[in-house]
């Protein structure tokens, strides 16, 4: 089955000799094809380029896009899209004067989420969590990493996991699972997080891996929650299992965390909200991808990740959404590049960057995704009628997204 799509107003992110992400001052450079043609064979990305060289193609499905740009589906590498309930009383709390860490400790935040997830089925957690995940689909994401983490118990860690696997055999987009067990400490372990550092490393670790649940590991490394030495000692562990370290770090106060995770090759550290020199000096030349969550910066009212500053000093950045009950009840994509530029002072050319190429590094996917590239998967969108690439973050809060393929496949 080929399908071509003629007459492409602007042809976004084109590749010909991939790359596995940008940094730096590559991130203002996003090469595009203006009146362009595309041709998908099955679920492949065959050949590009512009109109003028269009050679003889008999397509099975000849698609007109004039007047209309057509770019990678966003990747988005940071979610906890598999959750149970929702949380917008806290939300009220906090309009009202309560701070999201006066919440934790009330009991409210993750330690509410996850006695609603403990109390759920594994079944209509499917179908709460399927819901958004079509939903951000739509909205132009083509590949989403999904955090266990509201769970706190073995038993109901493995549902979040196993809705997760469920999720992955259900639909064509990529989706790569993280164990997040040590996202809070629960009640019962209040006074000993030893105890349950233990358990998410003796019993809950080595299930997962028997079950082949997670290709990450995660921690939520943050004063009040878990320590760099329980970061080491995680990551470390997780590995003999050969699951990937990716990090919660610096998002209220940055205590080595970054340190840690470029020590264990991370794939990612993720929030940065507060970033010192030396958490920007240690990423520089390491294999760690940085990811800005703007989505949650504007809903809990705390900084935005200093992207100017590490963009400038010649790091990369991934943008992702965060989307979660407590922090980021939000999966949308084109909002978080639309905050990356307002807030974050990013060109649309770097927040694009981050949000398909860089955002596939950090989901471990740049080889086959993020790009216009001949052999990659045929994950990418079409827009409305839009004047220029620009108007997708000028016009925060609309929908420019007008169609979504996935491996080639209209969904
Ligand atoms: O990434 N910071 C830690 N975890 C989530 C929020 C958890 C919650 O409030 O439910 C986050 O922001
Ligand atoms: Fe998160």
């Amino acid at each position: 089955m080929t399908t071509l799509l003629l007459n492409i107003k602007e042809l976004l992110q084109t590749e010909d000799a991939p790359k596995m992400m940008v940094s730096g001052a590559e991130m203002k450079k996003l090469p595009t094809i203006k009146n362009a043609y595309l041709l998908i064979e099955d679920s492949e990305i065959r050949d590009f380029g512009s109109m003028e060289n269009l050679p003889k193609i008999n397509a099975d499905e000849t698609i007109d896009v004039s007047g209309k740009i057509v770019l990678p589906t966003w990747v988005d590498s940071h979610t906890h899209i598999v959750y149970a309930g929702n949380r917008e009383q806290e939300f009220v709390d906090r309009i009202n004067g309560l701070s999201y860490e006066e919440i934790a400790n009330r009991g409210g935040g993750i330690l509410n989420s996850a006695k609603k997830l403990q109390e759920i089925s594994e079944e209509e957690l499917f179908e709460q969590s399927r819901k958004r995940l079509e939903e951000v689909m739509a909205l132009g994401t083509g590949a989403v990493e999904i955090k266990s983490g509201y769970g706190l118990t073995l038993e109901a860690e493995l549902k979040m996991l196993r809705v997760i696997k469920r999720l992955k055999e259900t639909y064509d987009l990529p989706i790569k699972a993280t164990f997040l067990g040590a996202h809070a400490v629960p009640a019962n372990y209040k006074e000993n997080k030893e105890g349950y550092m233990n358990y998410v490393i003796d019993e809950m670790l080595p299930k997962v891996a028997e079950e082949n649940l997670a290709e990450f590991v995660d921690i939520f490394c943050e004063t009040g929650y878990f320590s760099v030495e329980d970061t080491d000692r995680l990551l470390e562990a997780g590995k003999k299992y050969g699951m990937i370290p990716k990090i919660h770090v610096n998002q209220f106060t940055a205590i080595g965390g970054v340190q840690s995770g470029v020590k264990h090759e991370a794939l990612s550290v993720d929030h940065l909200e507060e970033m010192r020199e030396e958490d920007i000096k240690i990423l520089k030349g390491s294999k760690t991808m940085p990811v800005g969550l703007p989505s949650c910066s504007y809903f809990l009212s705390i900084p935005y990740t200093p992207a100017r500053k590490m963009i400038d000093a010649g790091l990369p950045l991934a943008l992702a959404t965060d989307y979660n009950p407590g922090s980021t009840p939000s999966g949308n994509m084109n909002f978080v590049v639309a905050t990356a530029c307002i807030k974050m002072k990013m060109t649309p050319e770097e927040a694009i960057n981050a949000a398909t190429i860089n955002g596939a590094y950090a989901m471990g996917i740049s080889d086959t995704h993020g790009s216009i590239c001949i052999g990659k998967k045929a994950n990418f969108m079409i827009t409305k009628e839009i004047p220029s690439y620009g108007f997708i973050p000028y016009s925060f809060g609309s929908n420019c997204i007008e169609s979504v393929f996935i491996n080639g496949k209209k969904i």
